[in-house]
């Protein structure tokens, strides 16, 4: 038995991806320049000077990856939609060419048996919506509700669940903040306003989506945060980091308000942004269901750095990832639990949106890929998720990062390996890893069980 647990019925088994890390053809059919397309041209933003200007190919090759999908029996596939494909400017009508890439693609996972997920909004703004001051400008969030209506009026009578925003924590602060991904922008906590845009275009999205029977879910990277010690200048330090990480992006959601930054300085305008009425917007009538890309816990200590109060801790004694990731699956459970007694009825199904690590694979004389550390890293996760739906907590779908290697942002291509198939680059060659193979399996072995 691959896992120990075993998961209801009615349990969705999906993959996830990304526009911008597997598309490619970035010039291809009308698609304007969006911020990576930028960023990645800035020397040392990214390393090896890699971008997705070509990346897995997928706008060509859609077909074959379809193909592998249909391989594994997945039940659902996330993907996103580039907004300058849609939009190359980011505002006026839609670029027929853009969307007709979505509807073939979506047509195609139809046929294989395959629901699609859209997410809306995975990183790439057009960018000349950043050249106006991108999320930092209150007018971008009226123009991805606009650009949300072309989409859904293109792909609704397809696609039944949509997810608005992916990671909009993860893109405040490496985007805007620290300046790792684009835009670029090194603000540090003058970035606050790009949660609030974000989380306001969230909303209004959310409004269009739910006026044409959609169902809502926004992705949230979230992380259980640990004090690195019992002493009370650890613990404040981490509900201070619990604050912005996590509760910035579930607190408006789920219970119509911010919570206490006053750690940062800040106070619950954020900057000045919120205005009479947004929070209302976006928290009204409440997600059809949270996504959670789940990858690890973090530790905080009182801060070093007095800028900002709280400061990163190593975890010792667990293993890691390529990139160097704590693997502890049984933070997974604790954040679901988590989740649970602090929202209560206002918590909606979860599905997990991503959940995978990137592996130093190496591919053996013979071609094979044995990825055992991906296995047992999801096999882990999987009963942790499992033990936490055994104790009540309502969780409807995993979908694992990724389906395909791909550019995995300021690491480039190679360097962090996240798929279940290896993407030879040079070649654009897909070989599926020991860890297809054992997804595959387990997946069927569940429908066995049914
Ligand atoms: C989260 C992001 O949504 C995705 O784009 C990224 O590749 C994975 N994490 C791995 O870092």
């Amino acid at each position: 038995m691959p896992t120990r647990f075993d998961l209801p019925a009615g349990f969705r088994w999906g993959a996830s991806t990304a526009a911008y890390q597997i598309e490619g053809a970035v010039d291809e059919d009308g698609r304007g320049p969006s911020v990576w397309d930028i960023f990645a041209a800035r020397p040392g933003a990214v390393r090896d000077g890699h971008s997705g200007r070509i990346s897995c190919d997928h706008y060509h090759r859609y077909p074959e990856d379809i193909a592998l999908m249909r391989g594994l029996g997945l039940d659902g596939y996330r993907f996103s939609i580039a907004w300058p494909r849609i939009q190359p400017t980011g505002t006026g009508p839609a670029n027929p060419a853009g969307l007709a890439f979505y509807d073939r693609l979506v047509d195609a996972l139809l046929a294989a048996g395959i629901t699609p997920m859209p997410t809306l909004f995975h990183w790439d703004l057009p960018q000349a919506l950043e050249d106006g001051g991108g999320w930092l400008a209150r007018d971008t969030a009226y123009r991805f509700a606009e650009y949300t209506q072309l989409v859904v009026d293109q792909l609704g009578d397809r696609v039944p669940a949509w997810i608005t925003l992916n990671e909009p924590f993860v893109h405040m602060v490496f985007g805007y903040a620290l300046g790792i991904h684009a835009p670029g922008r090194t603000l540090m906590l003058d970035a606050l306003p790009v949660a609030h845009h974000q989380l306001l275009g969230h909303g209004l999205a959310a409004a269009v989506l739910r006026e044409r029977g959609h169902q809502v879910l926004i992705a949230n990277n979230l992380t259980p945060v640990w004090p690195a010690s019992d002493d009370p200048a650890d613990v404040a330090a981490a509900a201070a980091y619990d604050a912005l990480h996590n509760r910035l992006f579930t607190d408006p959601l789920l219970l119509g308000r911010y919570p206490d930054l006053s750690a940062f300085g800040v106070g619950g305008d954020l900057g000045g942004s919120v205005r009479l009425g947004d929070l209302e917007l976006i928290s009204a009538p409440g997600l059809d269901g949270l996504g959670l890309n789940f990858y690890n816990p973090t530790r905080i200590a009182a801060p070093a750095d007095p800028e900002l109060p709280f400061n990163e801790a190593e975890i010792e004694g667990v293993p890691r990832t390529a990139f160097g990731w704590p693997v502890v699956p049984d933070s997974l459970r604790e954040l679901l639990l988590g989740l649970r007694d602090r929202y209560g009825d206002a918590l909606p199904p979860i599905t997990i949106t991503e959940n995978g690590c990137s592996v130093d694979d190496r591919v053996a004389p013979d071609g094979t890929i044995d990825d055992r550390f991906r296995i047992d890293y999801m096999a882990s996760h999987l009963d942790a998720l499992a033990e936490a739906i055994a104790q009540g907590v309502d969780v409807r779908g995993y979908y694992t990062w990724s389906l395909i290697d791909n550019f995995e942002w300021a690491e480039g291509l190679g360097r962090q390996r996240f798929g279940l198939v290896h993407v030879d680059f040079e070649t654009q060659r897909r070989t599926p890893k020991a860890s297809y193979a054992w997804y595959r399996d387990l997946i069927a072995a569940h429908r066995a069980r049914l």
